[in-house]
C-alpha cells in the first residue's frame, strides 16, 4: 500500500557526470513495490513538493533509484549521506503488466533505470535495448547484462555501442520474433517511435509517461495528459478519469481531438477505434499506459 516511509539511506554514489544512484532501506516499501512504479521523495525541509523517481531495483529490503541533477531538489538529493533519513511516499502509480513470455525492455537515458526492475520482473526472460546521447551518459549496462539474455547499447553519436537510436535494434528483434511485449521508458519522442514500430509488428507495447507532478496521488491534476479510452484497458476501468470538457474549462486552453491526435502518428491509428479522448492523471492512472491509449 502507498504510504509515507522514513527510509535510511544506505548508499549514494555518483555513477556518471551529474547522475547518482541512491539506495534506501525499507522492508515494507520494498515488499509492495512493483516495476514501473515510482517514489515521491521529499527533497529537503523547505521544498513542499516531493520529487518523483522511478524505482530502479529492489534487492531484499533495499530500493534503488537513479537520478540526474536538474534543479534544487535533485541537487539537494545528490548530497544525502548514508545514515540520513529520506521521507518517501510510495510506491505510487501503476506498474508494468508482464506477459508469461519473453519481453523487450527499452530504456532511453534516464528512462533506463526503471527498466532494470522491469527486466528483472520478466516472467519468461528478456532482452534490453538502452539508448543514450553519448558514452559519458551510459549507465547500468553491467546490471542489465546480469539479468537480460542480451543487451543492445546505442548512442546518438556512436561513442559507445551502436551508432543511432533504439529503434534500430528493436526492428531487428521484432523481425526475429518470439517476443510477447515491449516495455519502454524514456523521452516521449523515443517512446512514440517504439510504439509505432510495435504497432506495425502487432506486438503489445506499454510506455511509461513523465509529466511534472505535484501531489503524486491524483488530487491536484498537475500531471494530466490526454489518453484514448480503450475497452478493457486498465486506465479505462477505474474512476480516476475526468472528462475532457471539464479539464479544458479548468485549463482554459487545451483542446483534444482523437482524429488529429492519431493523425500525428502511424501508431495504433487503425486500432484507436472510436475511443473517446479523456484526461488521465499520470501519477494515478499511469505512469505506465498501454501505448494504444496514449495521444502522442
Ligand atoms: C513518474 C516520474 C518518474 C521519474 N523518474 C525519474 C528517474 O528515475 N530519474 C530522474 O533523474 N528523473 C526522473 N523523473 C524526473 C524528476 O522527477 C525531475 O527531474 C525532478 O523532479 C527535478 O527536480 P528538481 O527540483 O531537481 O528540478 P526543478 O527545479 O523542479 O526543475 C529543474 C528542471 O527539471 C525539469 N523537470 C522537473 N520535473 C520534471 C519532470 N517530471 N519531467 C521532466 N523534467 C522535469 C524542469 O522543467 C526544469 O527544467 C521522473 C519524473 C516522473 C514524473
Ligand atoms: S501529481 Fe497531482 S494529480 Fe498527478
Amino acid at each position: 500500500m502507498p504510504d509515507i516511509y522514513l527510509c535510511e539511506v544506505a548508499e549514494n554514489n555518483k555513477i556518471a557526470e551529474g547522475m547518482f544512484a541512491v539506495s534506501v532501506v525499507s522492508e515494507d516499501l520494498a515488499l509492495c513495490a512493483r516495476a514501473g512504479q515510482f517514489l515521491h521523495v521529499k527533497c529537503g525541509g523547505e521544498r513542499i513538493l516531493r520529487r518523483p523517481f522511478g524505482i530502479c531495483n529492489v534487492r531484499g529490503g533495499v530500493l534503488d533509484f537513479v537520478f540526474e541533477v536538474k534543479g534544487g531538489g535533485t541537487n539537494w538529493l545528490s548530497g544525502v549521506k548514508p545514515g540520513q533519513t529520506l521521507d518517501i511516499l510510495g510506491p505510487l502509480g501503476n506498474g508494468f503488466s508482464f506477459p508469461e513470455g519473453r519481453i523487450i525492455v527499452v530504456g532511453g537515458g534516464l528512462g533506463s533505470p526503471p527498466m532494470l526492475f522491469a527486466a528483472r520482473s520478466a516472467k519468461g526472460g528478456g532482452v534490453a535495448i538502452l539508448g543514450f546521447r553519448e558514452s559519458g551518459r551510459v549507465i547500468l549496462t553491467k546490471e542489465f547484462a546480469s539479468v537480460c539474455e542480451e543487451v543492445y547499447l546505442t548512442t546518438d553519436d556512436g561513442s559507445a555501442g551502436i551508432c543511432g537510436q533504439v529503434t534500430g535494434p528493436l526492428r531487428e528483434l521484432l523481425d526475429r520474433g518470439g517476443f510477447d511485449a515491449v516495455l519502454a521508458c524514456g523521452q516521449l519522442v523515443m517512446q512514440r517511435a517504439v510504439a509505432e514500430l510495435c504497432s506495425r509488428y502487432g506486438v503489445p507495447c506499454q510506455v511509461s509517461l513523465e509529466e511534472r507532478m505535484g501531489c503524486g496521488v491524483g488530487a491536484c491534476l498537475v500531471c494530466a495528459c490526454a489518453t484514448v479510452a480503450r475497452e478493457g484497458a486498465r486506465s479505462g476501468k477505474g474512476s480516476a478519469h475526468f472528462d475532457t470538457s471539464s479539464a479544458n474549462s479548468d485549463s482554459g486552453s487545451a483542446h483534444f481531438d482523437t482524429g488529429s491526435a492519431y493523425a500525428a502518428t502511424g501508431n495504433a491509428r487503425s486500432d484507436a477505434g472510436s475511443g473517446a479522448v479523456q484526461m488521465s492523471r499520470v501519477c494515478l492512472d499511469g505512469p505506465v499506459f498501454d501505448a494504444r491509449e496514449v495521444v502522442w
